[in-house]
């Protein structure tokens, strides 16, 4: 903090007013399925986005990220919140303002903004929600509005959805929002019900696993996926009365299966959300009741799924989840998140985790060619004000 807060000064040459941090996440399970009214069960981590904020008296806008440059600063007026391609990563930032603005609340308080993240970006770890969280929580602060926490939650997801332009569902924001420290949460992302269960992995840690693989296309493929589930529901619901896919069980499925034969891939879609859905109130349980291997198990499981029913794995994500299965220290892995590319989790004896990140690190530079990258990952709380 005192680096960031020296670094705001030599900027705008005076003090911050406020600080906020928003985490980023990591999904232990229940992947792809938050916009089919699946459950999921993902955790804050300890990584995330800070963002110092002094209050301006005009309406002017000043952005500086410290990811960026620290010299670079972008200027915009409070009238001016329309996606612009060049305001790159701050279009994330209006988009807050603008999803705010269209309630028709009064945001022009000009201020300026030092933004710094830990988390690398487009990994699958929730960077956008996690800039997008943090923002929404200075906008709300400066400008007293009167938001709830959940408030907070859904226009950053609407400004995903609608300004920046991918469907994503409430998981990620939700995350960063409500976090907390050694807990993951079990959310229905279909009724938004949620329980916190402590993560309690004796003697193991979560390593992240990350590839290094951009995800250049991830956001066209995302949506083609929400498409497919579309597809699927649509033909369930000739044959059951379901709003989400989630609403089915397997057996249910399957006896329609013949409905789906000129759409196999719709059906695989269908599986794996009705599948992984299942797995997450299963994994649930066994973290409960101190079953690791089983848990373990069940995220392996998750991944088979996503590799072969929803197709959003690839060749980096299954080398190094493939990697980590082979070690026997490994409990369990499976990617995290969007996928196509981005980060996987493992589950890691402590003692072991040197070892396991040297031979799971070479041999994905074996066959990839380029190196991974790996964090122990520590579960954090969710979004809130950095007093002085
Ligand atoms: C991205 C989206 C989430 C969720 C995951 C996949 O992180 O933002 O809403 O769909 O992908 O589980």
């Amino acid at each position: 903090m005192e680096l960031l807060e020296n670094k705001f000064e030599s900027v705008f040459g005076k003090e911050y007013d406020y600080a906020f941090f928003a985490p980023g996440r990591i999904n232990l399970i229940g992947e792809h399925i938050d916009y089919s009214g699946g459950n999921v069960f993902p955790c804050a981590i300890t990584n995330g986005t800070y963002a110092l904020v002094r209050i301006r008296d005009d309406h002017k806008f000043r952005f500086v990220s410290l990811n960026v440059s620290d010299t670079e600063i972008l200027e915009i007026d409070a009238s001016d919140l329309a996606y612009d391609e060049n305001h790159g990563w701050v279009n994330y930032a209006k988009g807050i303002i603008a999803t705010i603005a269209q309630k028709g609340l009064s945001i022009d308080t000009g201020f300026e903004v030092l933004y710094y993240g830990d988390i690398p970006n487009g990994a699958g770890l929730s960077s956008s929600a996690s800039l997008g969280i943090v923002t929404a929580e200075f906008i709300r602060k400066i400008n007293q509005l009167p938001l709830s926490d959940l408030d907070l939650v859904v226009v950053t997801k609407d400004s995903e959805n609608q300004y920046i332009g991918v469907n994503t569902g409430i998981m990620d924001q939700f995350t960063v929002m409500f976090g907390q420290k050694d807990t993951a949460l079990r959310l229905n992302t279909e009724t938004l019900d949620y329980e916190r269960v402590p993560v309690q992995l004796e003697g193991h840690k979560i390593v992240i696993m990350n590839t290094n693989k951009q995800r250049a296309l991830a956001d066209s493929k995302y949506n083609e996926r929400l498409e497919e589930c579309a597809r699927a529901l649509s033909i369930i619901q000739n044959h059951y009365d379901v709003s989400e896919l989630c609403q089915l069980n397997r057996e249910q499925l399957e006896a329609i299966v013949d409905a789906f034969r000129d759409d196999m891939v719709a059906y695989r879609r269908a599986r794996h959300a009705i599948s992984e859905n299942d797995r997450v109130h299963r994994a649930v349980r066994k973290l409960r009741h101190g079953e690791l291997l089983a848990f373990g198990k069940l995220l392996n499981a998750s991944h088979k799924s996503l590799k072969d029913d929803y197709e959003v794995t690839g060749k980096e994500l299954d080398s190094i989840v493939e990697a980590a299965w082979d070690e026997a220290s490994c409990i369990g892995a499976r990617v995290t998140g969007a996928g196509f590319g981005g980060c996987a989790i493992a589950i890691v004896t402590t003692d072991a985790i040197p070892t396991f990140i040297k031979n799971v690190g070479n041999k994905y530079k074996e066959v990839i060619g380029y190196e991974a990258n790996f964090y122990v990952a520590e579960i954090g709380d969710g979004s809130h004000e950095i007093k002085r």
